[in-house]
């Protein structure tokens, strides 16, 4: 059974032994112990968001839990691209799966330092651009929210590096596929589809939002037909591999997705209720292959494009 999928870039591309990703921001840098598997099994990790300087995160409470999902502004906590560069990149240098490093600035220009600093860093593969997060106050879903800001983002980013850019789109917007379009023009390799939906929760007793910073991203089961949704539009509007994202939590949810027309798949929210999700959905994937005479993954891959006509 073949599992293996290749993203194109224009200088590099990424080659996935398997469709299956961590979501940004739910599975740290890939070095902590106890999800009861191997993360060399994955076909890749993505990081935390890491920005230009460390930055402490958004005050408390910034996670809520929703029916079929969560709430988070955890505020781009992360010690910044240098330490991650001295203290994690060795450690990723020593390991077989590719590593994805999530980058956001606050300007334009800090993508592009971003991306230069990246560059030639042991086993760091591919370089995801976050302008789509709700939880920063300068750069993030700000910038993505613009097709212009969105594409100028993107060319700074791949002017500094020979990585595939991922660019990873908010859903807090009017017609995703303009977004997509002008990034896709900005020089982006691939797109990750989608971020968190802007969302909100009030104590009723305390008539108080629930989250400390008032609006935080939805995320989870209760996201997924709205990715989906995305997924299945941006993959009719370009022409670059796309990494589906949200609320994906069995290996039927992640067939979804690769039918839609994602060449891979990210797995978030899940890895909380159940630390072992991203493996759990990779064998979910196996087994639905197998039950159905699959022998390559990507037989299914926009399979529900060509189905629909
Ligand atoms: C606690 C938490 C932290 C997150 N941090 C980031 C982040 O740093 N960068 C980013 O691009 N996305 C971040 N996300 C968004 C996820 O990567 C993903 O796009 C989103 O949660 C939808 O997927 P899911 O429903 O599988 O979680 C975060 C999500 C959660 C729940």
């Amino acid at each position: 059974m073949n599992l293996q999928v290749e993203l194109p870039g224009r200088k590099q591309s990424l080659l996935l032994p398997n469709p299956i990703m961590t979501a940004s921001g739910t599975f740290s840098f890939g070095l902590e112990k106890g999800h009861g598997f191997n993360v060399q099994d994955l076909g890749a990790v993505v990081t935390k968001t890491v920005t230009l300087r460390p930055r402490a995160g958004s005050a408390q409470p910034r996670t809520a839990e929703t029916p079929a999902g969560m709430l988070n502004a955890i505020g781009l906590q992360n010690p910044g691209v240098a330490t991650i560069l001295r203290d994690f990149a060795p450690k990723w240098a020593r390991w077989r799966v590719p590593v994805v490093v999530s980058i956001l600035g606050a300007t334009v220009d800090e993508y592009g330092r971003l991306a230069e600093r990246l560059e030639g860093a042991p086993n760091v593969s591919a370089i995801e651009v976050n302008i789509s997060s709700p939880n920063a106050t300068r750069g993030g879903m700000e910038f993505g929210q613009d097709p212009e800001t969105a594409a100028a983002v993107t060319a700074a980013v791949v002017q500094h590096t020979t990585l595939p850019a991922i660019v990873k789109l908010t859903p807090n917007v009017t017609d995703i596929t303009a977004i997509a379009r002008a990034v896709v023009e900005a020089g982006a390799d691939a797109l990750c589809v989608i971020n968190t939906l802007q969302a909100m929760a009030i104590d009723t007793e305390s008539r108080r939002p629930v989250i400390a910073s008032t609006f935080a991203g939805l995320s989870g089961p209760a996201i997924k037909p709205v990715a989906l949704r995305m997924v299945y539009q941006v993959a009719g509007a370009v022409d670059v591999p796309i990494v589906g994202c949200g609320g994906i939590t069995t290996g039927e949810d992640a067939v979804e997705f690769l039918l839609a027309g994602a060449t891979a798949v990210q797995v978030g929210t899940a890895t909380f209720v159940n630390p072992s999700a991203p493996m759990d959905v990779l064998e979910g994937l196996r087994a639905f292959m197998a039950k159905h005479g699959i022998d390559d993954v990507n037989e299914l891959i926009g399979a529900a494009h060509s189905a629909s006509g």
